[in-house]
């Protein structure tokens, strides 16, 4: 599509194409003139929120009129205290995306590259190019990430390596040795983003939690989410952890207020509500299950994932699956703005929205 303004815009915005989200199952409902339908596209939580953040929440309503505390003291101080690391060196974000885009602005612009996998997360490119960077895209292995290929696209010109761990929209997962020596072998030059917005998901005892090696890494930033296993993906909340004179640099480019007052309190009573947290992976867990059954007992292949969503192999234009799933009510994410057009990702749901997909599938297929 063309723009009458392109040419005064910077240069990287040429070939941007915005990101799309999923549309909220009213417009949808409206359109296809459906009801009852379930929306299993945006690897959100099926919980509901925690009574404890909402209750908490309500209780700070009052606050409206005020600005939020900019620099988010009591939520970073928490954070800090769950990771055992100094609250200078957290950085939050309006959603961990908002942190992603503050590395971009930092450490990329015109002539720097930044490197990522095929099939890793969309941010990655789009905050990249907006700030003019080069795109280089190291070849996926089994859908995962191919740490070699990716090693060997490191030049003295990469700025950032992104590795989403779980990553979105495949559920691949790299274990900790792999992903430690990756990070050992990147130079100190280069930034390493390890994204991990669907850690609390993965029950692998070996699977690393990267915030623990920032002692030993200077150059490693880690990122994530209150959006994905603590449900609140309408707040907004994401964050970083790193060396405080990144989070320094971070907050060069924040906005004072990117984190509004209540989510910022809901994010922190989410952190101290574990029983939640359980509650939400056993739910995944489960649904994963039932999801993986199903698609078993249909004869469909799907990526084994460690997330809150299963991508699914259906090996034909999955888009004319989506359609045929949206007129059940059904709303899934085919994915071939990522290069998988015969793919189609399945949020896990309630139980009862699980088999209803699993139904609207087989009737479809
Ligand atoms: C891999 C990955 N990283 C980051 C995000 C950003 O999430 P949020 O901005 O809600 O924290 C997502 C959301 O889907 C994701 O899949």
């Amino acid at each position: 599509m063309s723009n009458r303004f392109i040419a005064q815009a910077a240069s990287g915005l040429a070939r941007l194409k915005p990101y799309t989200p999923g549309k909220p199952l009213s417009e949808l409902e409206r359109e296809l003139g459906i009801k009852n339908s379930i929306k299993l596209a945006s690897n959100e939580n099926p919980l509901g929120p925690s009574p404890r953040v909402v209750a908490a929440i309500s209780a700070s309503l009052q606050e409206l009129t005020r600005y939020p505390d900019g620099g988010a003291y009591a939520l970073r101080s928490a954070l800090a205290a769950r990771h055992g690391v100094s609250a200078a060196g957290i950085t939050v974000g309006n959603g961990s995306n908002d942190v992603l885009d503050m590395i971009a602005r930092v450490f990329l612009w015109q002539g720097r590259e930044s490197l990522f996998s095929e099939f890793a997360f969309a941010v990655y490119p789009l905050s990249s190019m907006a700030v003019g960077a080069t795109l280089q895209v190291a070849p996926a292995r089994h859908y995962g990430h191919d740490l070699e290929a990716m090693r060997a696209m490191l030049t003295p010109q990469t700025g950032v390596v992104w590795v989403a761990n779980p990553n979105n929209p495949t559920g691949t997962r790299l274990p900790h040795d792999e992903l430690r020596a990756f990070v050992e072998a990147v130079p100190e030059s280069v930034i390493v983003v390890i994204d991990e917005a669907y850690f609390e998901y993965v029950g692998h005892d070996d699977h690393p939690d990267a915030s623990q090696w920032l002692a030993d890494f200077p150059n490693l930033i880690v990122t994530r989410t209150f959006s994905k296993a603590y449900g609140l993906a309408a707040l907004r909340v994401g964050y970083s952890i790193s060396h405080p004179d990144i989070a320094d640099l971070l907050n060069r480019v924040r906005q004072p207020f990117n984190v509004d007052s209540l989510a910022q309190v809901g994010a922190l009573a989410a952190l101290e509500d574990q029983a939640y947290l359980d509650e939400a992976v056993a739910l995944n867990d489960a649904g994963l299950r039932q999801l993986r059954d199903g698609l078993d007992r249909l004869g469909v292949a799907y990526i084994p994932s460690a997330g809150n969503f299963l991508t699914i192999d259906l090996q034909r234009d999955a888009a004319a699956v989506d359609q045929a799933l949206l007129r059940l009510g059904v709303v899934t994410r085919p994915i071939a703005n990522y290069g998988l057009p015969n793919h189609l990702r399945v949020s896990v749901g309630l139980a009862s929205e699980n088999a209803r997909f699993l139904d609207a599938l087989e009737e479809v297929l």
